[in-house]
């Protein structure tokens, strides 16, 4: 683990210290979705391989866990014809000011039928397409034009305004009556589920949100994320410094391998439609894994990420 890192965890447990998190707390605070062009890539990527899945491409309300410095994904699929976003914190990050500002970016790069924001300028987001061009085939001509219709859009940006209409934003959020049961059609996150502390909790309450046929559609990145030079060196970390490292923040990493998460999802009553591991060589020996990683299976410890649909029947 970097020494700065422990040092970090070990200084929130100070008074004032956590105030100064987002500026403190280096390499796991990224700002991705300040950038509308990224929440597009993330959006269509979603989309597009919930067509290849067959699986429902419009769905009427969505949610979203942890969307971080805006909500941009979420405005992408209000934009697309959603008519409902509930996104889901534990830190309150995204302010109007930026939400609006990624919005009318969106609404540009939607009337232009931009292609999807390819590998070559986001190298590292998942899931991976085969084609980048705009998804024509999901994102019809009649579909896109009632989608862009202009008090549409006024209502979007009416409801980023006011706080409400068609978005409901909850951070922090920590139980599952947040969201109506069965009443959201497609659940997606990107980069979250790795963060998540109580993950049981967290597949259970999904399993309660979804309509009948409803899906969920998650990227979960099981590296690092800068906190060892390896890419696997949280592994290597025992509960005790880990606890360090942790510290006060309100969130790290569970370190939970991608069989945890499988396993979740068939104890909740999911089907897997795809799921695609990206894999990366393990640095770490066996015998320098922590106890608790050491009856990993090959597969959990070259996972570096995961994409991952499911569908759930009842
Ligand atoms: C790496 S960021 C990813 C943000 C965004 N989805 C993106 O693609 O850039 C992880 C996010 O997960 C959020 N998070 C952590 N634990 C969470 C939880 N239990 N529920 C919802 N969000 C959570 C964090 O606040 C942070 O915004």
């Amino acid at each position: 683990m970097r020494i700065r890192h422990i040092a970090y965890g070990m200084a929130t447990f100070l008074p004032g210290v956590q105030a100064l998190r987002s500026r403190l707390q280096p390499g796991v605070m990224k700002e991705h979705t300040d950038s509308a062009r990224y929440c597009y890539s993330v959006w269509l990527r979603h989309l597009v391989r919930a067509s290849e899945n067959g699986l429902n491409v419009w769905p009427e309300a969505v949610a979203e866990l942890g969307p971080g410095s805006s909500l941009g994904v979420g405005l992408a699929a209000l934009i697309t014809g959603s008519s409902r976003y509930y996104g889901l914190e534990i830190v309150d990050r995204a302010g109007v000011e930026k939400n609006v500002e990624v919005f009318d970016e969106l609404v540009e790069l939607f009337t232009r039928r931009e292609d999807i924001p390819a590998p070559d300028e986001f190298p590292r987001v998942k899931p991976m397409l085969e084609n980048y061009d705009f998804p024509a085939h999901v994102l019809d001509g009649d579909r896109m034009l009632a989608a862009l219709d202009g008090s549409r859009l006024e209502s979007i940006r009416d409801s980023i305004t006011t706080g409400g209409g068609m978005i409901e934003y909850r951070a922090p959020w920590h139980e599952a009556d947040v969201i109506e049961k069965r009443s959201v059609d497609m659940i997606y996150s990107q980069a979250v589920l790795e963060h998540v502390d109580d993950l049981s909790s967290t597949y259970r309450a999904m399993a309660l949100w979804l309509k009948p046929g409803g899906y969920v559609s998650h990227v979960i990145d099981f590296k690092s994320h800068g906190l060892s030079a390896a890419w696997d060196g949280h592994r290597a970390c025992s509960d005790f410094v880990w606890r360090l490292v942790r510290g006060r923040r309100p969130y790290l990493l569970n370190r939970a391998p991608m069989s945890e998460h499988l396993d979740m999802l068939e104890l909740h009553g999911f089907e897997a439609r795809c799921r695609e591991p990206y894999e990366s060589e393990p640095t770490v020996s066996a015998e320098k894994l922590a106890p608790r990683f050491r009856g990993m299976t090959e597969e959990d410890r070259a996972c570096a990420s995961v994409f991952i649909q499911a569908s759930r029947d009842g």
